[in-house]
């Protein structure tokens, strides 16, 4: 008996990359599964069936049990048959996965519109269009669970202003999933993975990568009923290091009777709350000092 024995769960984007290996891994562990995948290249654009039906016939080769979907996630009725799939099939849906996303680069002083639209609509109302079909259920049956996939870059990116928002917004429709359905018995959290597949392929980064299936074990977990007592937590994995990620507080206070006016906040802030530093300033200060140097160099 797999630890997911007896559950249906729906995941997106599960075609290839870390949304195929978590399909397998969800599969081999007991679970029936909704292989979600609408095929498109990494920036979204021409869709194909075959890269779910792929996945279906790989958990079936290996004794899974699981159906193939090919809807898009961007729109309501794509969500809807998604968790209608797992309903029409197995009877029953336990846990929906969000992975499915895009890619389209662009510094924010070039980034037009059909760069932003795509990838929040991937990203974010992708993941709220699966979650919208599958809360009431969850709520009328008092048992369920959501993850999100949001990624590092939430916290900023240089050249992803439109994918940073994405899993930023995913990040906060996770934890409002997590508050809202509290009191339903109902489940919310996130992953933010780092693997090697094509879409990290497009990205220049400068550590190691895992492999998408090192982050499908993690998900299984989420997935399952040894994992209940946790809701709005974001774990981040790459290799074999699992991470937790703090959650949002204001650290520091300064106070004054009455109103503070823009001349007083200007004398009294370096003093009082300071300001806490965005981390990733201090990687593009140390690469802009390297390439002073090379160039000096040269
Ligand atoms: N790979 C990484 O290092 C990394 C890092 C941070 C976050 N992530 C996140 O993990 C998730 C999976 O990424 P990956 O690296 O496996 O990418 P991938 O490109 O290999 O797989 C993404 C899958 O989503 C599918 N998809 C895209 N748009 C869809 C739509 N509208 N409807 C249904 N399916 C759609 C694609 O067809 C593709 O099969 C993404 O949400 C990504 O942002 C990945």
């Amino acid at each position: 008996m797999g630890i997911l024995e007896g559950k249906a769960v729906a995941v997106t984007g599960a075609g290839r990359g870390i949304g195929r290996a978590v399909a397998l891994d969800l599969a081999a562990n007991g679970a029936k599964v909704v292989v979600n995948d609408y095929g498109v290249a990494v920036d979204g654009t021409a869709p194909t069936s075959e890269v779910a039906s792929a996945v279906v016939s790989e958990i079936e080769a290996a004794g899974g049990e699981a159906v193939a979907n090919a809807s898009c996630v961007t729109t309501m009725e794509g969500g809807a048959s998604i968790v209608q799939s797992a309903v029409d099939a197995f009877g029953h849906i336990d846990a929906v996965v969000c992975v499915a996303g895009i890619l389209r680069e662009r510094m924010l002083f070039n980034m037009g519109e059909e760069e932003w639209d795509p990838v929040i609509e991937t990203h974010l109302k992708g993941t709220f269009t699966v979650s919208r079909a599958a809360a009431p259920l969850f709520r009328e049956q008092r048992s369920g669970t959501l993850i999100g996939f949001t990624s590092g870059a939430f916290a900023a990116s240089v050249a992803q202003a439109n994918y940073s928002a994405a899993k930023g917004g995913i990040v906060s429709l996770v934890r409002s999933a997590a508050a809202g359905l509290y009191k339903y018995g109902v489940t919310a959290n996130c992953v933010a993975p780092v693997a090697k597949s094509r879409m990290a392929g497009a990205v220049p980064l400068d550590f190691q990568m895992g492999d998408p299936e090192d982050v499908a074990p993690l998900v299984t977990y989420l997935v399952s009923d040894r994992a209940r007592h946790l809701t709005g937590q974001i774990y981040s994995i790459n290799g074999g290091e699992i991470g937790v990620y703090n959650q949002p507080e204001v650290v520091r206070t300064m106070s004054k009777e009455g109103r503070w006016n823009p001349e007083e906040i200007a004398e009294q802030i370096d003093l009082g709350i300071g300001c806490e530093r965005l981390p990733i300033l201090d990687m593009l200060d140390r690469m802009a000092a390297a390439a002073k140097k090379k160039k000096g160099g040269s």
